[in-house]
């Protein structure tokens, strides 16, 4: 039992807190994982919750030594040591036993510490040692290699949490940091998104500046205004017009958030006769919005294969409305019957999946018994004969069309989009140097590809075509073939008649 005494102590601490720390990073007082990566725009707060904190645990937990690093020892002196001095003699009045100045060493009344060094100053670091935590100031200076190395030297034998804290601008959307905490969620690692508008102690002035990027410079509006990863190259889609949709959905993601989870659908790997969605964070299906009775729902899928290991798949309303989204890097297996369940869900969407890489998609859901898959065209080089199969083939000829069809119905309305992956993924969509339209080197285009592929499907939009019934079972000469080859014949026979199915 606390003692009222106690208990009046505890609340002054947290009503001092709540008075103090800005909203948005008051959680992360509490949050015990190992990595704190606190993403944002200019003046969002980061580098003074990123003292607060440190100057928490190390005032309330005995033993710390806590290092404090960037790349550049020059520049630390004057911004994280500069800064602590003052929160310390700000906040934990009477505490400080001692400031060494040439050294840039805090010490406390409790034995604590606080230890600055840059990066650069390689025989400082080494001589470092038992670290109970780190802060790494402006993290995108540093390399991924870096990072590593600090990330080792954080391993010491102590009662409390070690933990990092990363504090950075998001200049650059193919940088390292992003594919580490971002592209794919990390469980111990505590991710922080915030801008300007998650400070409510920054001036009007700094606030003012930071609008009115939206007017000077596109790149530091997007980084330092809107605290979205800043991109090199010019999006094929309209760019101002996806980072407010990014913005509006980054805000609303905070308060509001779209179930995300996955399909619970049994472990039978020949049939699925009944699923569920199961929420789980960070769950490889989202969805936006829920099915709406008699309503058609339209399914892009792009697999992995050359230079990615994300599935991804859109599903569309209609009016192409993004109504959920699934992305895992699962195999194909996991995929597929994830795919399954997400068309059943939407009202036995036709789903057109990418068969580039592989039909193994494609075919495992016609043996689950789904039909509604889109059909294209092929000409038969032997029989000189139109034939039909399952699923998309992005090629030289269907790549640019989808592709356009996608340009055109967003620049008609951005606000279709309800995932920031994809505008993510879209906003460094770029034409290269022969003008064809790609991912940038390091950014990926999976979600854009499965949108497109979605967008043709739309009534009016391609020629999206539900397999007639009948007409593509395998004909009579077709199974006489069959049966008349051997092993490596059938191999053949299969991947030529891929989506084929072979019952009728
Ligand atoms: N908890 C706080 N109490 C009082 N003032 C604060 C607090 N947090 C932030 N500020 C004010 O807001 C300013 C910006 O905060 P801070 O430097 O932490 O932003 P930042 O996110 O690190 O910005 P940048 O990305 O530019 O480095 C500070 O200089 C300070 O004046
Ligand atoms: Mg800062």
């Amino acid at each position: 039992m606390i003692s009222p005494a106690d208990r009046e102590k505890a609340l002054i601490w947290l009503k001092n807190r709540r008075e103090t720390v800005n909203p948005a990073f008051f959680p992360l007082l509490f949050d015990s994982r190992r990595y704190l990566v606190l993403k944002g725009g200019g003046g969002s707060g980061k580098s003074v919750f990123a003292g607060r904190l440190v100057l928490e645990r190390v005032t309330s937990e005995k033993g710390h030594r806590w290092l404090v690093t960037r790349k550049v020892a020059r520049t630390l002196r004057e911004s994280c040591f500069a800064q602590l001095r003052s929160q310390a003699a700000a906040l934990f009045p009477g505490r400080v036993k001692s400031v060494g100045e040439s050294e840039m060493k805090i010490r406390f009344d409790n034995g604590g510490e606080i230890l600055f060094a840059g990066l650069d100053d390689v025989e400082k670091l080494k001589s470092i040692f038992d670290v109970t935590g780190v802060w790494v100031e402006e993290a995108t200076e540093i390399s991924e290699a870096d990072f590593n190395q600090l990330d080792i030297r954080l391993r010491t034998d102590f009662p409390y949490p070690l933990q990092m804290i990363l504090t950075f601008n998001p200049t650059c959307s193919t940088h390292w940091l992003k594919r580490r905490f971002f592209d794919a969620p990390d469980p111990r690692a505590a991710v922080s998104e915030t801008t300007y508008r998650d400070n409510r102690f920054l001036s009007r002035e700094a606030v003012e500046t930071l609008e009115s990027f939206k007017n000077t410079d596109e790149y530091y509006y997007t980084v330092y205004c809107l605290g979205q990863w800043g991109t090199t190259g010019k999006t094929v889609f309209n760019g101002p017009a996806l980072r407010e949709r990014l913005d509006e959905l980054t805000r609303k993601e905070k308060t509001d958030p779209p179930p995300r989870g996955f399909f619970e659908c049994g472990n039978d790997k020949t049939r699925i006769d009944a699923f569920s969605f199961v929420g789980e964070a960070g769950g490889p299906v989202t969805l936006f919005f829920r099915p709406e009775a008699g309503k058609r729902y339209y399914i892009g899928a792009d697999t992995a294969g050359e230079g990615s290991d994300w599935f991804c798949a859109q599903v569309l309303d209609e009016g192409g409305r993004q109504a959920a989204t699934l992305r895992t890097r699962n195999d194909e297996e996991t995929f597929t019957r994830q795919l399954y369940c997400l068309g059943r869900t939407y009202n036995s969407a036709l789903i057109a999946l990418e068969v580039n890489f592989s039909t193994y998609p494609v075919r495992l859901l016609e043996s689950l018994g789904y039909r509604e898959q889109y059909v294209r065209e092929v000409a038969d080089t032997f029989e000189h004969r139109i034939r039909r199969s399952f699923g998309f083939r992005t090629d030289s000829t269907t790549r640019p069309l989808i592709l356009s069809t996608l340009i055109a119905g967003l620049r008609e309305n951005v606000s279709l989009l309800n995932d920031p992956v994809t505008i993510g993924e879209a906003l460094t969509f770029v034409r290269n140097e022969k003008l064809r339209p790609e991912a940038e080197k390091g950014a990926h285009d999976d979600t854009v590809m499965a949108l497109a592929i979605a967008f043709f499907l739309l009534p009016g939009k391609g020629k999206a075509r539900k397999r007639p019934a009948d007409k593509s079972r395998w004909t009579k000469r077709m199974r006489e073939d069959w049966a008349g080859a051997d092993a490596e014949g059938r191999r053949m026979l299969e991947e030529k008649w891929s989506g084929f199915p072979r019952g009728g």
